[in-house]
């Protein structure tokens, strides 16, 4: 398995382009499910996970091309659909989720392996079927999937989620679009991801209001054509370089990166010591000589601080002057980074949900484990600001969701290769 390696301590100078947002991507893929029209993505971001779902796609009968190397898909799903998604591809990602609201509302009915478990928590998908029944679905759990079905088609409904999900809000979205009549659903997730997925939608004709709000209306219509789409900036991959460029004293410009997208954070970062400049089209940061200062944070869902920054941070707040708390609040066990970081110096403790980090002076280069995605680029930015040599093994997680980070770093010069196994 492949490793990167990383010799810390060089600030880094110069200019990151900032790749389309994972997590949107692979909302708008399975909703070309939804027509037999043909969906077009631009700026699709180049990662594994992004394979993945094309792969799942392609299982189910959907035509998946890729062009400009990745960063244009097109996903036809005019012929005959299967609707069985095998485990095999969904225990690699459980975004595959996703396909169960448009399969259902095309044909009537899905069947689709329960994802399992997964390194930062249980994360179950009830709220995903609780949804899909208030639709008129009906499903039951057989050999490790589940299968849901609406013999008479779906119909609009009330929704009203007990907590926030993005993945049950994007798969409720999906599936009331074909949905004979309105749908209303209340509580639900509020990330610009889903503000993506309802633009796309409209392009290809459905009947949406009020997403990026906790209350969207949607009326069902009976066929959704193809349309051409741009995915949004990855915010959680903006939000990394920015931490990036802080915690090794240097000065980045984030080309496409937009500040609305990551506001909680950007203030959080200032608030720490970090200067932002937005020039509309990208952000610069630097940060101030003093260096970093502690500061206390609290995972939300959007506009809150996202929880995919939270390993990010901690390893900021590593090197910070004084003492932070970091409050997960979305994910139990996602502090797998912590025994990792702390092999490299930090002195961190966590009591369940709570982490307080006393900030180091320097952390030291050490041998590190990935254990999930955003676990895993936490510990690439310790070693970037580490003194000595840090080397992450597991690096597969890298991949699902950071588009060539060797290069974007080594650009702005940063040390860092990865070794092949
Ligand atoms: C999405 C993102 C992920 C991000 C997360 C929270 C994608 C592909 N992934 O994941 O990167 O960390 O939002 O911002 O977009 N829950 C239930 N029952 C369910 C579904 C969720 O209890 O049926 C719980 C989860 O365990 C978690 C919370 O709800 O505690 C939020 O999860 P959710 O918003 O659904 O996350 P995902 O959509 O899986």
């Amino acid at each position: 398995m492949d490793k990167i390696e990383i010799i810390g301590g060089t600030p880094l100078e110069g200019r990151i382009p900032i790749a389309g947002a994972k997590n949107a991507c692979l909302a708008l893929m399975p909703a070309a499910i939804l027509s037999d029209k043909p969906l077009t993505l631009m700026n699709a971001p180049r990662l594994s996970d992004i394979q993945t779902m094309g792969n799942l796609l392609e299982s189910l009968g959907v035509e998946v091309k890729s062009l400009q190397s990745g960063q244009v898909i097109t996903l036809s799903a005019h012929g005959p659909l299967k609707h069985l998604a095998d485990y095999d591809i969904v225990r690699k990602m459980r975004a595959s989720i996703l396909v169960l609201g448009p399969l259902l509302a095309r044909q009537g009915q899905a069947v689709v392996s329960q994802p399992g478990g997964c390194a930062i928590g249980a994360r179950p998908i009830d709220l995903h079927l609780y949804a899909l029944e208030r639709l008129g679905a009906d499903w039951e759990l057989k050999g490790g999937y589940v299968h849901v079905t609406a013999k008479d088609g779906l119909k609009g409904g009330v929704i009203e989620f007990p907590t926030v999900s993005v993945g049950a809000t994007e798969n409720a979205v999906m599936a009331a679009t074909l949905a004979i009549g309105t749908t209303e659903i209340r509580n639900a997730a509020k990330e610009p991801e889903i503000s993506d997925l309802a633009v796309c939608l409209g392009r290809m004709g459905a009947v949406i209001e009020g997403a990026g709000t906790d209350v969207i209306r949607i009326r069902g219509v009976t066929e959704l054509g193809g349309a051409t789409h741009p995915v949004i900036p990855d915010r959680i991959e903006m939000g990394t370089y920015m931490l990036a460029a802080a915690m090794t004293g240097g000065n980045v410009e984030l080309a496409g990166a937009k500040r609305e997208l990551v506001e909680a954070f950007a203030a959080k970062l200032e608030e720490a010591g970090a200067v932002i400049e937005d020039d509309g089209k990208s952000l610069r940061v630097r940060v101030n000589p003093g260096g970093l200062s502690a500061v206390n944070v609290v995972t939300e869902p959007y506009p809150g601080f996202p929880t995919d920054l939270q390993a990010q941070m901690m390893a900021a707040l590593a090197i910070a002057d004084g003492t932070s708390i970091l409050d997960e609040q979305i994910f139990e066990n996602r502090f797998m980074h912590v025994p990792e970081l702390t092999r490299m110096g930090a002195d961190i403790n966590t009591r369940s949900g709570t982490a307080t980090v006393k900030g180091v002076r320097k952390l030291k280069g050490a041998q590190v484990m990935a254990t999930d995605l955003r676990a895993s680029v936490s510990l690439v930015l310790a070693g970037l600001a580490a003194e000595g040599t840090t080397t992450v093994s597991r690096v597969y997680h890298l991949d699902r969701g950071y588009e060539q980070i060797e290069k974007k770093l080594s650009s702005c010069g940063a040390k860092i290769r990865r070794i092949g196994s």
